[in-house]
C-alpha cells in the first residue's frame, strides 16, 4: 500500500512557478540527497503546472513535455530522479486547461494516465481550474483515481480541489492518497495562519492511505519566489507553521529551493522529532483540546509506544500564557499516571508531570512536546 504515512517532497510551485527546467529538477534532485533531505524522509520530486507544450500532439492526442524545459523527456527524468532513491511526480488538472492555461485531463483521464505510468510517474497532483459548470467534482476525481488504478503502476494520487464539496468527507473512498483542503497559500503569516485555522476541524478524517494536504510548505522562502511576498515569515512563524503541518498530519512538501535554504530552515525541515510525529506509525489524527479556541488551540496526537507530542499555538500578535490541564488529556490526578515531558524544539527535559502543564507561547509562535505515559 502507498501512503501508509504522509507523503513528504519538494514541488516547483512555490518557488519556481513557469519557471521549470531539466535541469532544475536534477539539481533538486541532487540537492534532496546530497544536503540530506532524502535521509530525514523526503522522497517525490513533484514538477507542478507548465511543464508541457500548450497543445496536445495532434497525432497521437498525448500531452508533450515542452522541449525547451525538458530537452530529454519525461522517461529519462524519471530514470534520474529513481537512481538517487526518489520518486517522480508530475501535474495535471481535472478541468480543460490547467490553472495556468496548459492543456490537462478533462475526458482524457485515461490515456493521461497511461502516459503517465509509461514515463515512470509516481504521483499525480490533479489541479480544480477550468472544470466544467456540467461535470461532477467527485465523480471527476474518482475517474482519474480510476484510470490511475487502471495502469497497474503504483502512483499516489495527490488531489487538489481546494475544498470543493468537502473532499475530507469522500476523497479517502474514491482513491485518493492526500487531497487539498484549502486555497493556495503564499509565504506570509497571515496565510499560513489562515490555513491552520481552517483546517481544525477536518483533521479527523487523516488515517494511513489518504491525508488532508495543507499545501506546499513555504519555509525557507524569505519573501523570493512565485509565493513569496516580500519577506513577510519570520524564522519562527516557519517553525509555527512546520510544527502544524507535522501535528496535523499533512504531507510535507517542501516549496522553498532546497538547493539553496538557509541553514535554520534545513534544519527545521529536517528535524527528526517534528518528522517522526508527522510520521507516526499509528497515523491517528490530532484532536484539539477541550474549551481551546482557534486563536490559542492546543492539540494532542496520540503516537505509538504510549507517547504524545502536545503542541499549544499562539496565533496572536502578543505572548500568552497557555494551560493543559490533565484530566483534559484523560489523565486525572488520581490516575497515578504522569506524563514524563520534552520541549521538542528546545531539548529541555521538563521531568514528570501529573497536574497540568502552563507555559508562555511567544506571539505567532509554537511550544512542542512530546510526552510518554509514566506509571508513578
Ligand atoms: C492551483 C493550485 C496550486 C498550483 C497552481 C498551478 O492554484 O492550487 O497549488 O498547482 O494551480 O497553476
Amino acid at each position: 500500500m502507498i501512503a501508509q504515512t504522509p507523503p513528504m517532497g519538494w514541488n516547483t510551485w512555490n518557488t519556481f512557478g513557469h519557471n521549470i527546467s531539466d535541469k532544475l529538477i536534477r539539481e533538486t534532485a541532487d540537492a534532496m540527497v546530497e544536503l540530506g533531505y532524502r535521509d530525514a524522509g523526503y522522497e517525490y520530486v513533484v514538477i507542478d503546472d507548465c511543464w508541457s507544450l500548450m497543445e496536445r500532439d495532434y497525432t497521437t492526442g498525448r500531452l508533450v513535455p515542452d522541449p525547451e524545459k525538458f530537452p530529454h523527456g519525461m522517461k529519462s527524468l524519471a530514470d534520474y530522479i529513481h537512481a538517487k532513491g526518489l520518486k517522480f511526480g508530475i501535474y495535471s488538472c481535472a478541468g480543460v486547461r490547467t490553472c495556468a492555461g496548459y492543456p490537462s485531463s478533462f475526458d482524457h483521464e485515461y490515456e493521461d494516465a497511461r502516459t503517465f505510468a509509461e514515463w515512470g510517474v509516481d504521483l499525480l497532483k490533479y489541479d480544480f481550474c477550468n472544470f466544467p459548470n456540467y461535470a461532477n467534482n467527485k465523480n471527476r476525481y474518482l475517474t482519474m483515481s480510476m484510470a490511475l488504478r487502471s495502469t497497474g503502476r503504483e502512483i499516489v494520487f495527490s488531489a487538489c480541489n481546494w475544498g470543493r464539496g468537502e473532499p475530507w468527507n469522500w476523497m479517502r473512498s474514491i482513491g485518493a492518497h492526500m487531497y487539498r483542503s484549502t486555497h493556495d497559500i503564499n509565504d506570509s503569516y497571515a496565510s499560513m495562519a489562515d490555513i491552520l485555522v481552517s483546517q481544525l476541524p477536518n483533521l479527523n478524517a487523516n488515517a494511513a492511505g489518504c491525508f488532508n494536504d495543507l499545501d506546499m510548505l513555504t519555509v525557507g522562502m524569505h519573501g523570493e519566489g512565485n509565493v513569496g511576498c516580500g519577506s513577510c515569515t519570520t524564522p519562527e512563524e516557519y517553525v509555527t507553521e512546520f510544527a502544524f503541518w507535522c501535528m496535523a498530519g499533512s504531507p510535507l512538501m517542501m516549496g522553498g529551493d532546497i538547493r539553496s535554504l538557509d541553514e535554520a530552515s534545513r534544519r527545521l525541515l529536517q528535524d527528526r522529532e517534528l518528522i517522526r510525529i508527522n510520521q507516526d506509525a499509528e497515523c491517528r489524527p490530532a484532536y484539539q483540546a477541550n474549551g481551546t479556541t482557534k486563536d490559542f488551540p492546543i492539540l494532542i496526537k496520540l503516537l505509538e509506544g504510549g507517547e504524545l507530542a502536545l503542541a499549544f499555538f499562539n496565533l496572536k500578535d502578543a505572548d500568552r500564557r497557555l494551560e493543559m490541564p490533565f484530566p483534559d488529556l484523560g489523565l486525572p490526578y488520581a490516575s497515578g499516571v504522569g506524563l514524563e515531558l520534552t520541549d521538542i524544539l528546545s531539548g529541555e527535559r521538563l521531568g514528570i508531570r501529573r497536574d497540568d502543564l502552563r507555559i508562555i507561547v511567544p506571539a505567532h509562535g509554537v511550544r512542542i512536546f512530546r510526552g510518554r505515559l509514566i506509571t508513578l
